[in-house]
Protein backbone atom coordinates (compact mmCIF):
# COMPACT_ATOMS: atom_id res chain seq x y z
CA UNK A 1 0.00 0.00 0.00
CA UNK A 2 1.33 3.45 -1.22
CA UNK A 3 0.51 6.70 -0.08
CA UNK A 4 1.46 9.95 -1.49
CA UNK A 5 0.76 13.01 0.22
CA UNK A 6 -0.27 15.53 -2.20
CA UNK A 7 -0.66 19.22 0.04
CA UNK A 8 -0.23 19.63 3.85
CA UNK A 9 0.30 23.05 5.50
CA UNK A 10 4.18 22.09 6.17
CA UNK A 11 6.06 24.02 3.45
CA UNK A 12 8.02 21.31 1.25
CA UNK A 13 10.49 22.65 -1.46
CA UNK A 14 9.18 22.78 -4.63
CA UNK A 15 5.33 22.24 -4.10
CA UNK A 16 2.60 24.55 -2.81
CA UNK A 17 1.36 24.55 0.52
CA UNK A 18 -1.82 25.66 2.35
CA UNK A 19 -3.63 24.80 5.45
CA UNK A 20 -5.68 21.70 3.90
CA UNK A 21 -4.71 17.98 3.74
CA UNK A 22 -4.88 16.00 0.51
CA UNK A 23 -3.39 12.73 -0.27
CA UNK A 24 -3.79 9.07 -2.83
CA UNK A 25 -4.23 5.81 -1.38
CA UNK A 26 -3.13 3.21 -3.28
CA UNK A 27 -3.98 -0.25 -2.17
CA UNK A 28 -4.10 -3.52 -4.21
CA UNK A 29 -7.53 -3.17 -5.61
CA UNK A 30 -7.93 1.02 -5.91
CA UNK A 31 -6.49 4.32 -6.33
CA UNK A 32 -8.80 6.68 -3.30
CA UNK A 33 -7.93 10.27 -3.26
CA UNK A 34 -8.70 11.54 0.24
CA UNK A 35 -9.75 14.78 0.61
CA UNK A 36 -9.19 17.79 -1.49
CA UNK A 37 -7.15 19.92 0.54
CA UNK A 38 -7.97 23.82 0.71
CA UNK A 39 -8.11 25.84 -3.03
CA UNK A 40 -7.24 22.48 -5.14
CA UNK A 41 -3.55 23.14 -5.19
CA UNK A 42 -2.80 19.93 -4.43
CA UNK A 43 -3.88 18.96 -8.33
CA UNK A 44 -0.75 21.54 -9.69
CA UNK A 45 0.96 19.21 -6.67
CA UNK A 46 0.16 15.86 -8.53
CA UNK A 47 1.19 16.99 -11.52
CA UNK A 48 4.58 18.08 -10.49
CA UNK A 49 4.62 14.02 -8.94
CA UNK A 50 3.30 12.60 -12.32
CA UNK A 51 -0.06 11.19 -10.45
CA UNK A 52 -3.21 10.99 -12.57
CA UNK A 53 -6.12 12.70 -10.95
CA UNK A 54 -7.87 11.07 -13.99
CA UNK A 55 -7.23 7.48 -12.31
CA UNK A 56 -8.44 8.26 -9.17
CA UNK A 57 -11.42 5.55 -8.76
CA UNK A 58 -12.89 7.42 -5.75
CA UNK A 59 -12.78 10.39 -3.41
CA UNK A 60 -13.46 10.52 -0.14
CA UNK A 61 -14.01 13.67 2.03
CA UNK A 62 -12.96 12.77 5.53
CA UNK A 63 -15.94 15.88 6.73
CA UNK A 64 -17.09 19.00 5.47
CA UNK A 65 -14.17 21.85 6.41
CA UNK A 66 -13.24 23.73 3.71
CA UNK A 67 -9.64 23.09 3.92
CA UNK A 68 -10.71 19.08 2.95
CA UNK A 69 -13.23 20.31 0.60
CA UNK A 70 -12.37 23.41 -1.16
CA UNK A 71 -10.63 21.41 -3.78
CA UNK A 72 -13.50 19.67 -5.26
CA UNK A 73 -14.27 21.89 -8.16
CA UNK A 74 -10.91 21.33 -9.52
CA UNK A 75 -11.14 17.84 -8.74
CA UNK A 76 -14.42 17.44 -10.65
CA UNK A 77 -12.81 19.48 -14.08
CA UNK A 78 -10.35 16.70 -14.13
CA UNK A 79 -11.59 13.65 -12.90
CA UNK A 80 -15.07 12.32 -14.51
CA UNK A 81 -15.48 9.23 -13.46
CA UNK A 82 -15.05 8.62 -9.24
CA UNK A 83 -17.85 7.77 -6.74
CA UNK A 84 -17.57 10.56 -4.07
CA UNK A 85 -17.77 9.29 -0.43
CA UNK A 86 -18.99 12.19 2.52
CA UNK A 87 -21.49 12.17 5.56
CA UNK A 88 -24.99 12.78 4.55
CA UNK A 89 -24.12 15.70 7.58
CA UNK A 90 -21.91 17.58 4.55
CA UNK A 91 -24.32 18.45 1.50
CA UNK A 92 -26.24 20.75 4.13
CA UNK A 93 -23.90 21.88 7.21
CA UNK A 94 -22.63 25.36 7.76
CA UNK A 95 -19.49 24.83 9.56
CA UNK A 96 -17.64 27.29 11.41
CA UNK A 97 -14.51 28.27 13.33
CA UNK A 98 -14.48 31.62 15.55
CA UNK A 99 -10.79 31.25 16.58
CA UNK A 100 -8.85 34.23 16.18
CA UNK A 101 -11.61 35.84 18.36
CA UNK A 102 -14.11 36.27 15.10
CA UNK A 103 -16.54 33.94 13.49
CA UNK A 104 -15.43 32.84 10.00
CA UNK A 105 -16.86 30.16 7.70
CA UNK A 106 -15.04 26.82 6.98
CA UNK A 107 -18.41 25.67 4.94
CA UNK A 108 -17.72 23.38 1.66
CA UNK A 109 -19.32 24.79 -1.55
CA UNK A 110 -23.38 22.96 -1.28
CA UNK A 111 -24.16 24.08 -3.81
CA UNK A 112 -21.08 22.51 -6.37
CA UNK A 113 -22.06 19.32 -3.96
CA UNK A 114 -25.95 19.42 -4.69
CA UNK A 115 -24.98 20.17 -8.77
CA UNK A 116 -22.75 16.60 -8.71
CA UNK A 117 -24.91 14.82 -6.25
CA UNK A 118 -25.45 11.90 -8.82
CA UNK A 119 -21.29 11.83 -7.93
CA UNK A 120 -21.96 11.25 -4.21
CA UNK A 121 -22.51 8.33 -2.04
CA UNK A 122 -24.04 9.82 1.50
CA UNK A 123 -23.02 7.45 4.28
CA UNK A 124 -25.00 8.00 7.82
CA UNK A 125 -23.02 4.46 8.62
CA UNK A 126 -19.96 2.30 8.15
CA UNK A 127 -19.40 1.77 4.90
CA UNK A 128 -17.30 -1.31 3.22
CA UNK A 129 -15.83 -0.81 -0.09
CA UNK A 130 -15.00 -4.49 0.24
CA UNK A 131 -13.10 -6.94 2.84
CA UNK A 132 -10.07 -4.80 3.26
CA UNK A 133 -11.29 -1.50 2.87
CA UNK A 134 -14.05 0.93 4.83
CA UNK A 135 -15.24 3.88 5.37
CA UNK A 136 -15.51 4.15 9.03
CA UNK A 137 -17.89 6.42 11.28
CA UNK A 138 -16.34 6.85 14.49
CA UNK A 139 -19.53 6.59 16.45
CA UNK A 140 -18.23 5.59 20.37
CA UNK A 141 -15.92 7.84 21.98
CA UNK A 142 -14.06 6.90 24.97
CA UNK A 143 -11.51 9.33 25.19
CA UNK A 144 -11.13 12.85 25.30
CA UNK A 145 -11.68 14.64 22.18
CA UNK A 146 -8.76 17.97 20.90
CA UNK A 147 -9.66 20.52 22.92
CA UNK A 148 -9.24 22.73 19.73
CA UNK A 149 -12.28 21.67 18.92
CA UNK A 150 -13.75 24.27 21.02
CA UNK A 151 -13.43 26.52 18.49
CA UNK A 152 -15.45 25.21 16.30
CA UNK A 153 -19.33 25.13 14.98
CA UNK A 154 -22.14 24.52 12.99
CA UNK A 155 -24.90 26.66 12.62
CA UNK A 156 -28.85 26.38 12.62
CA UNK A 157 -30.63 29.54 11.59
CA UNK A 158 -28.30 31.85 13.69
CA UNK A 159 -27.82 29.60 16.31
CA UNK A 160 -24.13 28.34 17.24
CA UNK A 161 -23.99 24.73 17.70
CA UNK A 162 -20.61 23.31 18.83
CA UNK A 163 -19.30 20.84 16.49
CA UNK A 164 -19.31 17.10 17.26
CA UNK A 165 -16.98 16.32 14.09
CA UNK A 166 -20.08 13.16 13.48
CA UNK A 167 -19.70 14.28 9.49
CA UNK A 168 -15.76 12.83 10.60
CA UNK A 169 -15.08 9.52 8.60
CA UNK A 170 -12.05 7.34 8.88
CA UNK A 171 -10.47 5.33 5.58
CA UNK A 172 -9.23 1.93 7.31
CA UNK A 173 -7.32 -0.69 4.96
CA UNK A 174 -6.59 -4.33 6.04
CA UNK A 175 -3.63 -5.58 4.10
CA UNK A 176 -1.80 -8.80 5.58
CA UNK A 177 -3.84 -8.90 8.54
CA UNK A 178 -2.69 -5.43 9.30
CA UNK A 179 -4.99 -1.90 9.52
CA UNK A 180 -3.40 1.08 8.06
CA UNK A 181 -5.87 3.99 9.52
CA UNK A 182 -5.91 7.31 6.83
CA UNK A 183 -7.71 10.31 9.46
CA UNK A 184 -7.18 13.33 7.95
CA UNK A 185 -8.56 15.96 10.77
CA UNK A 186 -9.59 13.59 13.61
CA UNK A 187 -11.52 15.70 15.59
CA UNK A 188 -13.05 12.55 17.52
CA UNK A 189 -9.23 12.40 18.81
CA UNK A 190 -6.98 9.76 17.07
CA UNK A 191 -7.75 6.93 20.16
CA UNK A 192 -11.75 7.03 19.98
CA UNK A 193 -11.00 7.07 15.99
CA UNK A 194 -8.50 3.57 16.15
CA UNK A 195 -10.42 2.11 18.77
CA UNK A 196 -13.96 2.47 16.16
CA UNK A 197 -11.46 1.18 13.06
CA UNK A 198 -10.02 -1.46 14.84
CA UNK A 199 -13.46 -3.05 16.11
CA UNK A 200 -15.55 -2.04 12.97
CA UNK A 201 -12.93 -3.74 10.67
CA UNK A 202 -12.27 -6.95 12.59
CA UNK A 203 -8.56 -6.06 13.18
CA UNK A 204 -6.84 -4.91 16.53
CA UNK A 205 -2.93 -4.99 14.63
CA UNK A 206 -2.71 -1.02 13.60
CA UNK A 207 0.48 -0.73 11.53
CA UNK A 208 -0.39 2.86 10.91
CA UNK A 209 -2.21 5.94 11.47
CA UNK A 210 -1.86 8.77 9.17
CA UNK A 211 -3.17 12.28 9.36
CA UNK A 212 -3.73 15.34 11.40
CA UNK A 213 -4.52 15.04 15.08
CA UNK A 214 -6.18 18.20 15.80
CA UNK A 215 -3.99 18.88 18.68
CA UNK A 216 -3.46 22.47 18.46
CA UNK A 217 -0.14 24.37 20.00
CA UNK A 218 -1.44 26.28 23.14
CA UNK A 219 -4.23 24.05 24.07
CA UNK A 220 -4.21 21.24 27.37
CA UNK A 221 -4.36 18.76 25.44
CA UNK A 222 -2.42 15.57 27.33
CA UNK A 223 -0.39 14.34 23.98
CA UNK A 224 1.73 12.39 26.42
CA UNK A 225 -1.39 10.53 27.70
CA UNK A 226 -1.70 9.54 24.30
CA UNK A 227 1.54 8.60 23.21
CA UNK A 228 1.28 6.09 26.33
CA UNK A 229 -2.14 4.75 25.15
CA UNK A 230 -0.61 4.22 21.80
CA UNK A 231 2.52 2.44 23.09
CA UNK A 232 0.17 0.60 25.36
CA UNK A 233 -2.84 -0.54 22.95
CA UNK A 234 -0.74 -0.59 19.75
CA UNK A 235 2.66 -0.94 20.46
CA UNK A 236 3.80 -1.88 16.81
CA UNK A 237 1.51 1.27 15.25
CA UNK A 238 3.47 4.08 13.11
CA UNK A 239 1.93 7.66 13.97
CA UNK A 240 2.45 9.47 10.35
CA UNK A 241 1.51 12.94 11.16
CA UNK A 242 1.67 17.04 9.94
CA UNK A 243 -1.43 19.18 8.91
CA UNK A 244 -3.56 20.46 12.22
CA UNK A 245 -0.86 18.91 14.25
CA UNK A 246 1.29 21.29 16.16
CA UNK A 247 5.07 21.73 16.33
CA UNK A 248 4.44 21.24 20.51
CA UNK A 249 2.14 18.05 20.09
CA UNK A 250 5.12 16.37 17.36
CA UNK A 251 7.81 17.09 19.80
CA UNK A 252 5.59 15.53 22.61
CA UNK A 253 4.28 12.50 20.23
CA UNK A 254 8.47 12.23 18.91
CA UNK A 255 9.56 11.57 22.52
CA UNK A 256 6.70 9.07 23.81
CA UNK A 257 6.63 7.10 19.91
CA UNK A 258 10.22 7.28 19.25
CA UNK A 259 11.38 6.01 15.79
CA UNK A 260 7.35 5.07 15.05
CA UNK A 261 6.81 8.69 14.82
CA UNK A 262 7.16 10.51 11.68
CA UNK A 263 5.99 13.78 10.52
CA UNK A 264 4.36 13.66 6.68
CA UNK A 265 5.68 16.47 4.25
CA UNK A 266 3.83 17.19 0.39
CA UNK A 267 5.15 15.43 -2.08
CA UNK A 268 6.37 12.50 -0.14
CA UNK A 269 5.42 9.01 -0.71
CA UNK A 270 4.79 6.51 1.68
CA UNK A 271 5.37 2.64 1.50
CA UNK A 272 3.18 1.42 4.21
CA UNK A 273 4.82 -2.08 4.74
CA UNK A 274 7.81 -1.79 4.20
CA UNK A 275 8.71 -0.81 8.10
CA UNK A 276 6.49 -3.48 9.29
CA UNK A 277 8.39 -6.72 10.82
FE1 LIG B 1 -11.32 19.89 10.32
FE1 LIG C 1 -8.25 20.06 8.85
Amino acid sequence: MHLTILIDNRPASGFESEHGLCLLVETKTHKILVDTGLSGKAFDNAEKLGVNINDVDLLLLSHGHIDHTGGLRRFLEINQKAKIIASHLVSDTKYWSNRGGKFHSLSPDTELIRNNIDRFIFLNDNYLINNEIGVIIPKNAHNPKPQGNRYLFVSNGDKMIPYTASDELALSVVEDGRLVIISPCSHQGLLNIADNCCNAMNCSYIAAFVGGLHLLDDESDDVASIASQINHLYPQMHLYTSHCTGNNACAILQEGLNDKFHIFTTGEGINIGSFIH
